[in-house]
C-alpha cells in the first residue's frame, strides 16, 4: 500500500489557520467548521483534522466523489490503516480496518447476512422491541428519545450478530457497550477518539481507564460466546456469528477468535450507534413539523389493518421523509479516507499520489445547487427529483459503502411507522435541536425530549405488522 501519512505535498485549497486550532474546531463544532470552510472554497478544501496525519482534502463536488468512489480499488485506495482512529474500538482485524483482497472477502463474507430477505425475518421482532421501549414510559413523563432509539437498535442489532436479545449474557454486553458508547456522546468525550495523547490510562476512574476496563470486560463475553457457539455448531441459526464462524476460505482456514470478536464489535457499534441518531432525528421532524407526521400517518392509513412491512418499507412519503432525515443531518459526515494511488487532478487541482481524500457527506446535502433551501426539511424534493448516488449518500460509497445499509433503513422506516401510528408524543422543548458531534457522527444536540401524550385513540389500522419468522 502506499498511502502516506505526511501528504505535505500539493494540497489544494489549503485551510491557513493553525491546525491546533483547526483540529479543536473539528472535533468541537464539526458543522461550524465545515460551513465556514465551505463559504472559502465550495467544492474542495484542505485541512489537518487528526493530530497524527497530513493534510485532507475533504470534496464535497457530486461528480467528483463519483469519480474517487468508483475508482476506490485502483486509482485510489481505501486503506484501512486510516481508519486507525476507530483502532481501539474495533480491533484490527475488523473490515473498517483491513483493505485489498481481505477486505474484499470480509465483505463478501458479512454481506449476505444484511440483505434483502433476511431483512424480513427481523421485522416482527422491531415492531415488537419499539412497542415495547415505548410502553415503558408512563404518560407524561419526560424521556430522551435519542436515548429510547438506542435501546430498540442495540436490541435489534444483537438478535441479528447473535440471534439473542435476552438473556444474562445479553445484558451484560448491552450494559457494557451502553457504557463504552457513552464516552463518546458528546464533542469534549469524543476528543479521546481524535487526540492519542488523551489515551492514558490513569485507573478505573479515569475515563480512558474505565473504557479499557469495560472494553476487556465486554471482550471477555463476546469470547465466551464465541467458544460456547464453537463447540455447540447450529446450521439451522440465521445469525451472523454462526455464518462467520462456519464460513472457511480456500485453504479451509476459518476466522480466528480475535477475528470474530473484531467483527462483532464493528457491526455491534456501527450497527447501534448510528441507526439510533437517525430514527430519533425523524422522530424530531415528525413532531417539530408535524404536517409531516401526519403525511406519514395518512400514507399507513392506505395499507389497512396489519400492513406487510415490505409494503410499509415500500411507502414513497415514509421514503423521502427518511431520505430528507438522512440528507438535513447526515448521521455520518464523511465517507472514510481513500488515498491517491498516482499524480491526478480534481477540479483543476493537481493531487499528487498518496493525498488523503475524503467524500463530504454533510457539504453534499447542504448543496444549494442540488437542495434549494437546504436548511428547510422538506421530504417532497425526494419525490419531484431523483438523485445520483453521489449527490444523496448517507451511506458513502464505493468500496466501503455501509454494510448495513439495508438493516438501517428497514428499521428506521419500520419504527418511524410503529411509533407514529401507536403513540401521540410531544416534543418538550420548542427550541429546535441543532446537530452536534458524538464520537465520529452527529446527532441531535439535546437527545430530543419527549413525552407521551397518550396512546393513540384511532381504532384502526394500528400497525401489527406480521412477517415470515425465521
Ligand atoms: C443510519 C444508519 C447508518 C449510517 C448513516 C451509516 C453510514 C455509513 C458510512 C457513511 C460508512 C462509510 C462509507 C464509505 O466510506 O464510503 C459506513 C460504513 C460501514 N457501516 Fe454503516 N451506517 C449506518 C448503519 C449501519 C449498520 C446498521 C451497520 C451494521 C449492521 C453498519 C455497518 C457498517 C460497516 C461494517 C461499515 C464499514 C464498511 C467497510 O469498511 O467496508 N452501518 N456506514
Amino acid at each position: 500500500m502506499r498511502s502516506r501519512s505526511d501528504s505535505s505535498g500539493v494540497s489544494p485549497n489549503l485551510l491557513t489557520t493553525p491546525s491546533i486550532y483547526q483540529q479543536i474546531k473539528w472535533v468541537a463544532d464539526p458543522v461550524g467548521y465545515m460551513e465556514n470552510a465551505v463559504l472559502k472554497y465550495p467544492d474542495l478544501f484542505s485541512t489537518k483534522i487528526i493530530d497524527s496525519r497530513g493534510n485532507f482534502v475533504f470534496v464535497n463536488h457530486p461528480q467528483t466523489i463519483q469519480e474517487i468512489l468508483t475508482n476506490d480499488r485502483k486509482k485510489y485506495t481505501a486503506p484501512g490503516e486510516l481508519n486507525e482512529i476507530l483502532q481501539p474500538l474495533l480491533g484490527d482485524y475488523s473490515t473498517i480496518m483491513l483493505d485489498g483482497s481481505s477486505h474484499r472477502k470480509r465483505r463478501q463474507l458479512v454481506m449476505p447476512s444484511f440483505h434483502g430477505d433476511r431483512m424480513k425475518s427481523y421485522s416482527e421482532l422491531i415492531v415488537n422491541l419499539a412497542e415495547k421501549v415505548m410502553n415503558q414510559f408512563p404518560v407524561n413523563q419526560p424521556f430522551l428519545a435519542r436515548d429510547a432509539m438506542q435501546e430498540i437498535s442495540m436490541q435489534v442489532i444483537l438478535e441479528s450478530v447473535f440471534g439473542l436479545h435476552e438473556g444474562e449474557r445479553c445484558q451484560q454486553i448491552k450494559h457494557l457497550m451502553e457504557q463504552m458508547s457513552s464516552l463518546f456522546r458528546s464533542p469534549f468525550s469524543s476528543s479521546f477518539l481524535f487526540f492519542t495523547v488523551l489515551q492514558k490510562d490513569l485507573g478505573s476512574w479515569s475515563p480512558w481507564g474505565k473504557f479499557l476496563r469495560d472494553r476487556s470486560r465486554l471482550d471477555e463475553l463476546l469470547y465466551a460466546e464465541i467458544g460456547e457457539r464453537r463447540a455447540n455448531p447450529n446450521p439451522a441459526r440465521i445469525d451472523i456469528l454462526e455464518l462467520l464462524i462456519s464460513v472457511k476460505d480456500e485453504d479451509g482456514e476459518g476466522l480466528s477468535d480475535k477475528e470474530l470478536r473484531d467483527e462483532l464489535m464493528t457491526l455491534l457499534f456501527a450497527g447501534h450507534e448510528t441507526t439510533a441518531t437517525a430514527m430519533s432525528w425523524g422522530l424530531y421532524w415528525a413532531h417539530y413539523l408535524p404536517e409531516t407526521g401526519e403525511k406519514i400517518l395518512k400514507e399507513l392509513d392506505g395499507l389497512g389493518n396489519s400492513p406487510d412491512p415490505m409494503n410499509v418499507f415500500r411507502l414513497p412519503y415514509l421514503t423521502a421523509f427518511c431520505n430528507e432525515t438522512l440528507r438535513i443531518y447526515p448521521v455520518a459526515m464523511l465517507t472514510f479516507p481513500r488515498v491517491a494511488q498516482e499524480d491526478t487532478e480534481i477540479l483543476g487541482h493537481r493531487i499528487e499520489s498518496g493525498t488523503v481524500v475524503v467524500g463530504c457527506m454533510y457539504l453534499v446535502h447542504q448543496r444549494e445547487d442540488l437542495y434549494p433551501q437546504p436548511k428547510k426539511f422538506r421530504p417532497e424534493r425526494f419525490i419531484e427529483r431523483q438523485f445520483s448516488p453521489y449527490e444523496f449518500m448517507p451511506f458513502g460509497g464505493g468500496v466501503r459503502r455501509c454494510l448495513g445499509e439495508a438493516l438501517a433503513i428497514f428499521e428506521m422506516k419500520l419504527v418511524l411507522a410503529t411509533i407514529l401510528s401507536r403513540y401521540q408524543l410531544q416534543l418538550v422543548d420548542s427550541q429546535p435541536e441543532i446537530p452536534r458531534r458524538r464520537g465520529v457522527t452527529l446527532a441531535p444536540a439535546k437527545g430530543v425530549k419527549m413525552i407521551v401524550t397518550q396512546k393513540r385513540v384511532r381504532q384502526e389500522p394500528q400497525l401489527a405488522m406480521t412477517s415470515s419468522k425465521k
